[in-house]
């Protein structure tokens, strides 16, 4: 549902949230054309709790071994999304396979950002892997989110080139830095878009 004519959206995440600072300062700037409606995040203790409160970004946290099924709260978190008017999800670090339930109500609105080239490198630790890998390129991946796990359609990629005295850490510094520009970048893009196809309400 778009607001002041901008796109309702909500973040994913379970861990720091690095990424969702980033996109939540493109917001502020101007340069995203959306509203941050909610923050979900599976982690209640997560420091990206502490970043969206700074942010004021509204936040619903919750434990998923509290409900019966992840249909459970799934439903929940749709009946949220819902109440916020939200009408594309970006996940930012959100360690979690998207269900059904959330499949079915925002089919073709869900996008993730994974630190690998995929198909290379999906799942945990991808950058742990690439690096045990010995790979000479390593990169970022945003794209759509299917049922698979890291397997939806790819809407950008950039590589990040392997140095020959490259650290773990370094490596993940280096990705990171690319992380926060390309996805805010493409969710800009998306979004202009969606409004110019009126996909959004
Ligand atoms: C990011 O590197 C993101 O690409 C990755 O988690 C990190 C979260 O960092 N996501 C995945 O691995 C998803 N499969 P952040 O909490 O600092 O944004």
């Amino acid at each position: 549902m778009k607001k002041e004519g901008k796109s309702c959206i909500a973040l994913f995440a379970s861990g720091s949230g690095s990424n969702v600072q980033a996109i939540a300062e493109a917001v502020q700037t101007g340069e995203i054309p959306a509203h941050i409606a909610l923050l979900v995040c599976d982690q209640p203790d997560a420091y990206v709790i502490k970043r969206a409160e700074q942010l004021n970004i509204p936040v619903f946290s919750f434990r998923a071994k509290e409900y019966a099924s992840k249909a459970e709260f799934e439903q929940e978190i749709v009946h949220r999304l819902r109440e916020a008017g939200v009408d594309f999800i970006f996940l930012a670090g959100y360690m979690r396979l998207i269900g059904e339930t959330l499949l079915h109500a925002y089919r073709g609105k869900i996008v993730n950002i994974h630190p690998s080239l995929l198909p290379a490198f999906p799942g945990k630790d991808a950058i742990g892997q690439a690096f045990n890998a010995q790979v000479k390129i390593a990169g970022v991946t945003v794209h759509f989110v299917d049922e698979g796990m890291d397997t939806g359609p790819i809407i950008d990629q950039e590589s990040v080139r392997m140095a020959e005295d490259e650290t773990r850490e370094s490596l993940q510094r280096k990705i990171q830095e690319v992380e926060h520009e390309l996805y805010p970048r493409v969710i800009k893009k998306l979004l202009t878009e969606a409004v110019m196809e009126g996909i959004t309400e």
